[in-house]
């Protein structure tokens, strides 16, 4: 092998109702990837634990992304689809990456300054290493690229940060083992055992904003329902929220320079551009000049046609969650092939095998 094997990972957490946000720039990204790349997409439990949820939630909560992941069109026959904690190793190399991982690089996560808030003393410390769990879960499969919305970057960089520390610490081993793949790092070639991990963020729907606030992201936990769509919602909720967005009394803009100083309404073309697939300036052609009185009802009929099929397939296959449990055990038993296969190796690299 010279270089790694192209594989997708990514993984969405079991907390709250998901949006139109982790939908757009996420879940119909890896529906997308299926027919180029063998995918891993997993359910992270364990990451849903720094949020401390009840063991109800977290039971309902993992079905429930399980079953979006389906009725979005995931295939769990061809890919792997399963929750994170039937697969021991993440938490396993979590931990080995929680000995190479520096206090300063978690320090500047600015996802955990925001969550951590001010009571910085009373956060968890899964909260804070959350980042080095996450880092494992690709790299326990040396996953070379990962899907994700724009909020993730920084800890993609991390995971990047943690593969190359660990190459460059290891090197000599893994070229004494001879299960390296020569990487570069600056002018150096080191063995590495680690691919540095490529994010894939790109598209129209990398940043889905609140309903309420155009620049706020959407998101499952903000307290008001009305600033986000839910995958779940019904056709009227869908229009409610669409009909209150926040908006301003201008016409909408020919084209998508006229946006400075309007994020709700950018948001909103952007919400139609991401769901039809064209970009921002192709909705503007049909749209510009009109009122929101006339563009809302046309997004909240477009929003409904793309969502109510997914919702309705979701609450099928959530009436029967004795098949999504098994859907989730059949994957967790192939991903634990493939990850037992990579902790094989770094026992041996890090010496806790010989
Ligand atoms: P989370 O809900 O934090 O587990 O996020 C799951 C996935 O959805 C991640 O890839 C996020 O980057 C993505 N995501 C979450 N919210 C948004 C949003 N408002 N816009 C675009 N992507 C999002
Ligand atoms: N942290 C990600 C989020 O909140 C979820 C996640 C956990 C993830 N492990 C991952 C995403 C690995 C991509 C790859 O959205």
């Amino acid at each position: 092998m010279s270089s790694f094997e192209p594989l997708v990972f990514s993984g969405v957490q079991p907390t709250g109702n998901l949006t139109l946000g982790n939908y757009l720039g996420a879940i119909r990204k890896f529906v997308a990837l299926q027919d180029n790349y063998d995918c891993i997409y997993c359910v992270v439990d364990l990451h849903a634990l720094t949020v401390n949820p009840s063991p109800a939630e977290l039971i309902n909560g993992t079905r429930s992304i399980a079953a979006a992941y389906l009725a979005s069109g995931i295939d769990p026959v061809k890919h792997i689809v399963f929750n994170q904690s039937r697969v021991y190793q993440h938490a396993e190399l979590a931990w080995i990456f929680n000995c190479v991982a520096r206090m300063g690089w978690l320090s500047r996560m600015t996802q955990f300054k925001e969550k951590a808030g001010k009571d910085r003393e009373n956060a968890s410390v899964g909260l804070f290493a959350y980042p080095n769990l996450m880092a494992a879960d690709i790299l326990v499969y040396r996953a070379t690229h990962v899907p994700v919305g724009d909020d993730q970057k920084q800890h993609l960089e991390l995971a990047r940060d943690i593969a190359q520390k660990f190459n460059n610490d290891y090197s000599e081993r893994i070229g004494e083992l001879g299960i390296g793949i020569p990487v570069e790092v600056g002018d150096e070639t080191v063995n590495g055992y680690l691919p540095i991990t490529e994010p894939l963020i790109e598209g129209p729907a990398t940043r889905i904003m609140s309903l309420r606030d155009g620049t706020k992201k959407m998101s499952k936990s903000d307290p008001s329902d009305l600033s986000r769509i839910n995958l779940t919602d019904t056709s009227d909720d869908i229009a409610k929220k669409i009909r209150k967005a926040k908006t301003d009394p201008e016409a909408l803009p020919s084209d998508s320079g006229g946006f400075e100083g309007r994020p709700e309404a950018e948001n909103l073309v952007n919400i139609y551009a991401a769901l039809t697939g064209t970009s921002m300036d192709a909705v503007l052609k049909d749209f510009g000049g009109q009122q929101f009185s006339a563009f809302k009802p046309a997004l909240a009929d477009l929003a409904v046609e793309k969502l109510s099929p997914i919702a309705d397939e979701m609450r099928r296959l959530l009436a029967d969650p004795g098949h999504i449990d098994a859907v989730l055990a059949d994957g967790g038993e192939r991903a634990s092939v493939l990850a037992e296969k990579t902790m094989v190796d770094i026992r041996r690299i890090v010496g806790l095998s010989a």
